[in-house]
């Protein structure tokens, strides 16, 4: 199993030095190479996605990434940008399908801003949409400068585009993923403004009809976003496109306390996948030891059981943080009075210790 690990920007290399601890613990033959990538790959090697980090990422079964970003990248063009990683590596492997569960765990109940009954037991599944939209939308509006803004400039502007294809597979992702689950499906679109989303809502829909025992509702995404503040576990599985799963993904992972617990799984047809921390790289807190390893621990959970078929791992390593939420441990983003404040090394070695 070859792994290839990209730590990244920020908080990026804590928490996945205390995810690869924790795969190194669990005797599986594994090849683990790391990599730069982001700003980091950007200060060494003038570029955010050097074509050798590509290469190993291509040639690995799975990637292991931390977060990529600093705000000291914003003036620069924006094919320079750190974020450009992510998007880069999205498309060249084509991890159309972004899985981002949100689950709030029994303890962690007191930690969300919403009333605990709202969200206790919540368990929905947000599947995005990863390699189209308007993230790649051809063509762009492009820059004249290289300061990060338009001198002069009168305007700018994106493409929104989806093709038949690119939706029927990710609906079949979902109705698939649903089938597994409540048998509930969730398509959430704008069909009422945008021609791409009636054109979404139609595909989706005609996919359902290859899925008669999966009930498929459809949701304008602002109310979606409501829904989910109101009565979050109205859903189960939620499909949508790249924008609005960027944006959903977000306040669906806040629903349970902290966006530092959930893992992220992005797949291609072939089942070759990067998995990474639903947060970022939150520059604030890097180098502090503070920041929650729990989410890249659960991520590398979900590659062990995605991309290299290793499913009684996987329930090892989720098992193991249940049990260190119930010993009472916590990194300082969900800490409550009470429990033991522990930094980010230490709930890894807490991980280990527990597996
Ligand atoms: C995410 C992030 C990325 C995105 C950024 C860093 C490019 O917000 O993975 O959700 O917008 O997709
Ligand atoms: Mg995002």
């Amino acid at each position: 199993m070859k792994i290839a690990v990209l730590p990244g920007d920020g908080i990026g290399t804590e928490i996945v030095a205390e995810a690869v601890k924790v795969l190194n613990v669990l005797g599986l033959p594994m090849e683990m190479e790391t990599a730069l990538v982001g700003g980091a790959a950007y200060e060494a090697h003038g570029h955010p996605l050097p074509e050798s980090t590509l290469k190993l990422a291509k040639e690995a079964d799975a990637v292991l990434f931390g977060a990529v970003g600093d705000w000291k990248y914003d003036t620069l063009d924006r094919p320079l940008r750190p974020e450009q990683a992510i998007l880069g590596l999205r498309k060249n492997l084509g991890l159309f399908a972004n899985f981002r569960p949100a689950i709030c765990y029994d303890q962690l109940v007191g930690a969300s801003s919403l009333k605990p009954e709202l969200i206790s037991g919540l368990d929905i599944l947000i599947i995005r949409e990863l390699t189209g939209d308007i993230y790649f939308g051809q063509p762009r509006g492009r820059r004249i400068a290289t300061d990060g803004h338009f001198p002069g400039a009168e305007e700018a502007f994106d493409t929104m585009r989806y093709s038949r294809p690119e939706i029927e597979r990710i609906a079949h992702v979902a109705f698939q993923a649903a089938r597994k689950r409540s048998k509930r499906l969730t398509s959430v679109d704008k069909a009422n403004v945008l021609e791409t989303f009636q054109f979404w809502k139609d595909v989706v829909s005609e996919v359902g009809l290859q899925y008669p025992d999966v009930e498929l509702d459809h949701m304008y995404v602002d109310n979606a976003a409501m829904q989910l503040v109101k009565a979050p576990k109205r859903f189960d599985v939620v499909v949508t496109g790249n924008m609005f799963g960027d944006i959903l993904s977000d306040e669906a992972s806040m629903l349970t306390g902290s966006i530092g617990m959930l893992p992220s799984a992005s797949l291609n047809s072939k089942n070759q996948g990067l998995y990474e921390p639903s947060h970022g790289s939150a520059p604030d807190i890097a180098g502090k030891g503070i920041a929650n390893p729990l989410a890249t621990i659960l991520s590398a959970a979900m590659m062990l059981r995605f991309s290299l078929n290793q499913e009684a791992s996987a329930l090892r390593i989720e098992a193991a943080v249940q049990k260190v939420l119930a010993q009472g441990l916590r990194t300082a983003d969900i800490y409550s009075e009470g429990t033991t404040r522990v930094s980010t090394r230490e709930m890894g070695d807490a991980v280990v210790k527990a597996l």
